[in-house]
């Protein structure tokens, strides 16, 4: 078992990473202490296959239970989702003192919080993520939120949890792809804070893709050490201090890409592969690495993405205006100039500002 700490003063938190977690998850909790009130929030699919479970041991322990699926998705982290989850726990009664757990991927990671969040101003949130991309990104740090028709993520707040409980083994029954796309996020890691990570990586992706334990219990450990420790100094992603605007690296192409590419056709993390890579040849076309070693990063990044499964190349038919369009409508544009997080050597990023519509056109065009 690895325990992680973000460091947040009174609203510090634990990550408990073991595979085999949450066979005693009420026992993880109990320092908590968890309460007699649990509300269990999970989605159709991954009810049944982890949240059931978690109710029954629940139950067991003495607690009071309420388990409420939303349907699958990310069209339902939305407004109307969030008023059900109100409408439910009314009915239930769940109270100031009571605890919300959020079971399953970013999607019901962030809608449960955003639940927590506002329910009674506030109540106690658990998180346990069952994606890698929850695992190692979405359930730390305390960003959760909603969809609204116009945007992606338009609506939230800040809101930590109590805890996170992480339990490798749910990845047992995650689909391929979905794997895949998590660990474009754990390359993202090595690429901007920890070079010997990546060096790692390079030696045991094989092992994550066939679910050893051991390698990912590692991966994720390492992956939410990096998170805690950017979030502990820059909880809110302000830009005076500009540290956890790092974990956007590939970001700027990859939403891009998200919202022009039809619904479905690229998953997040495969669109953020996509960005990284864009990224790194942004880093040589603007001169923020020498051409040698920008050459030589951009080669093993995109090995890496490779072997892991990974798309690298823009969509063949996409459109460069209706991109760059994507790009300056992005909360982090300015005026006809957009910032990028790029490499300055592996291990190391930096956010680059006024980045030219030219300049993005040639490294896409590379
Ligand atoms: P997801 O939540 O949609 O999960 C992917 C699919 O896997 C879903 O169909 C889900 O039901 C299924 N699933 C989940 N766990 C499973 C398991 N153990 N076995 C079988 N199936 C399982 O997708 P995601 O990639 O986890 O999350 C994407 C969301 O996360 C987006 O909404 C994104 O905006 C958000 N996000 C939030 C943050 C943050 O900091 N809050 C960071 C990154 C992404
Ligand atoms: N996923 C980016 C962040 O949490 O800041």
């Amino acid at each position: 078992m690895t325990t992680i700490t973000v460091p947040l003063g009174e609203r510090a938190y634990d990550i408990v990473v073991e595979a085999g977690a949450l066979r005693h998850f009420v026992e993880l909790c109990a320092d908590l202490p968890l309460p007699v009130e649990v509300a269990v929030l999970s989605n159709q699919s991954v009810g049944p296959l982890l949240a059931d479970a978690l109710c029954e041991q629940l139950q067991a322990s003495g607690r009071r239970v309420l388990s409420f699926n939303a349907p699958d998705g990310e069209v339902h982290k939305s407004l109307e989702w969030v008023g059900r989850a109100y409408d439910a726990l009314a009915e239930w009664g769940l109270t100031r003192g009571g605890v919300i757990v959020a079971v399953g991927g970013g999607v019901v990671g962030d809608w449960a919080g955003c639940v927590a969040a506002t329910w009674m101003r506030g109540v106690r949130l658990v998180q346990v993520p069952t994606t890698l991309l929850a695992m190692v990104d979405s359930s730390v740090g305390g960003k959760t939120g909603i969809n609204h028709p116009r945007a992606k993520n338009l609506v939230g707040a800040f809101y930590q949890p109590s805890r996170v409980v992480i339990d490798p083994l749910c990845l047992q029954t995650l689909p391929p792809r979905e794997l895949r796309a998590g660990l474009a996020e754990v390359i993202k890691y090595g690429v901007i804070a920890d070079a010997d990570f990546f060096v790692w990586l390079e030696e045991h992706i094989e092992a994550a893709l066939r679910l050893d334990a051991e390698t990912l219990e590692r991966i994720i450990a390492r992956c939410c050490q990096i998170k805690a420790d950017v979030v502990g100094e820059d909880e809110r992603e302000d830009d005076a201090i500009g540290r956890r605007a790092i974990l956007n690296y590939g970001h700027t192409v990859g939403h891009a890409i998200e919202a022009t590419a039809g619904y479905g056709e690229f998953l997040h993390g495969e669109a953020i592969a996509v960005g990284m890579t864009v990224a790194a040849r942004l880093a040589i076309v603007a001169g923020v690495m020498e051409s040698g070693a920008g050459r030589d990063l951009l080669a093993r990044q995109t090995r890496l993405f490779e072997r892991a499964g990974l798309p690298t190349q823009m969509p063949a038919d996409h459109d460069f205006d209706r991109l760059w369009q994507a790009m300056t409508l992005d909360k982090k544009a300015r005026g006809n100039k957009v910032n990028f997080v790029l490499p300055l050597r592996l291990g190391e990023v930096r956010r680059a500002e006024n980045i030219t519509m030219d300049e993005v056109r040639l490294a896409i065009a590379e």
